[in-house]
């Protein structure tokens, strides 16, 4: 899978349903081609970018962003919205775990988006977890590995 690409069409897709967010897109191109199932890493990105929106209901600039790391690639979804509370960050991660807040009260939603994005990660050997600064937004990291090298043979 090509991250940037898949990213790229995802937001495209959002910017013509929602024009109320400014969503922008910082790509590393040094991050190589994934191996990964295309459809699924779609599902992640559209549930994240999704809740990003519905959770910043007064509107707000959200941001994609990929960078290269040691053996992995970071992708981070950050938004201005509601925020979440410290005590919440992992339970919302949970099957139909919503938090309720005056912020949020009028949002629909079923509580099951994120347990399915830690799923479709988790069965990529990856990593996702969030950070929030109270009043201030949301931000959403998602970790994967890189592929092996083409034919690596390891070497004692
Ligand atoms: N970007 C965000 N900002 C603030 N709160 C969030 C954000 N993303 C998720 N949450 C909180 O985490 C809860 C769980 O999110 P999740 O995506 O699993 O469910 P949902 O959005 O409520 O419903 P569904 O995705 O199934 O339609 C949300 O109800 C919300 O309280
Ligand atoms: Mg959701």
């Amino acid at each position: 899978v090509d991250l940037g690409r898949l990213l790229a069409d995802t937001v495209d897709q959002f910017r013509l349903a929602d024009e109320g967010h400014p969503i922008t897109l910082r790509l590393d191109e040094r991050v190589p081609v994934l191996r990964a199932d295309p459809d699924r890493l779609t599902q992640v990105v559209t549930n994240l970018l999704g809740n990003a929106i519905k959770y910043s209901p007064s509107g707000g600039a959200i941001e994609l962003q990929t960078r290269l790391e040691k053996g992995v690639v970071l992708l981070t979804i950050s938004d201005h919205g509601s925020g979440i509370p410290a005590e919440q960050l992992e339970k919302i991660f949970d099957r139909y775990v919503r938090v309720e807040s005056a912020a949020t009260h009028a949002v629909q939603g079923t509580g099951l988006g994120l347990s399915i994005v830690r799923q479709i990660v988790q069965r990529h050997a990856g990593r996702v977890w969030a950070t929030s600064v109270a009043g201030n937004g949301s931000t959403f990291h998602v970790e994967l590995p890189l592929p092996d090298p083409a034919g690596a043979v390891s070497v004692p």
